[in-house]
């Protein structure tokens, strides 16, 4: 039996990982088997990655490097982790996926055309392979913000270069995820994340059980 492969999108701040924790629970809880993991960083190589994407200042390279370095990560996470548990029957709940780049690099920087360029890389790395389902969090973008940095501030994390690029970008991609989940609402289901997590989820849970 073939597992599924299930992604959590959205802005900096929305929520995701309580989410998909919750998620985990949830689908253990009806036998299920599953493994919770992310993007960028989701495999050791991906790590490495994941440090030089989300630590810095943001203008140390720019978008075309920037979008070769996410789908190195991704090539990884799929070949070495996500297509192998899906093939042994797992649930992969992925914090962020394919969607991320499109709002980010293509929606949020607003540096290309079109999503031309991402789409042909997309297909290099993953062919047809698509997520079962995505659960976009959609979050109002300061307060999503006041929330990342909140976190950050406890976790002293130094992983703040898309949080420190002005808001506008991070409104862009706001619309951008929104636009996504309108072309494809088979896949998507669209999440308020502005609640508290126990309203979030409850929310959550009901849409996303339509999918599964
Ligand atoms: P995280 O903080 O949700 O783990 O994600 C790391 C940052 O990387 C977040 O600010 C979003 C960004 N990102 C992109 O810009 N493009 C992508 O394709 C992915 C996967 C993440």
């Amino acid at each position: 039996m073939k597992g599924k492969f299930i992604t959590f999108e959205g802005g900096d701040g929305a929520g995701k990982s309580l989410q998909i924790e919750k998620v985990a629970q949830y689908l253990r809880s009806i036998g299920k088997e599953v493994i919770v993991t992310r993007e960028p960083g989701g495999t050791e190589v991906g790590k490495e990655i994941r440090r030089l994407l989300v630590e810095g200042d943001k203008d140390k390279f720019d978008e075309i490097a920037e979008v070769l370095l996410f789908y190195a990560d991704r090539r990884i996470h799929l070949e070495k982790k996500i297509k192998p548990a899906i093939n042994e029957g797992k649930y992969v709940l992925s914090d962020r996926y394919n969607d991320s780049t499109i709002a980010y690099q293509f929606y949020g920087s607003n540096k290309f055309n079109d999503t031309k360029i991402l789409d042909e890389l997309y297909k290099i790395i993953a062919g047809d392979f698509k997520p079962d389902a995505t659960v976009l969090l959609d979050v109002d973008v300061e307060l999503g913000l006041k929330r990342s940095f909140k976190k950050a501030e406890t976790t002293n994390t130094k992983e703040l270069r898309f949080e420190n690029v002005e808001l506008a970008f991070h409104q862009r991609l706001k619309n951008g995820y929104l636009e996504l989940a309108k072309k494809d609402p088979n896949r998507f289901v669209v999440v308020n994340a502005n609640n508290s997590v126990e309203e979030v989820y409850e929310e959550l849970i009901e849409k996303l059980k339509t999918k599964l």
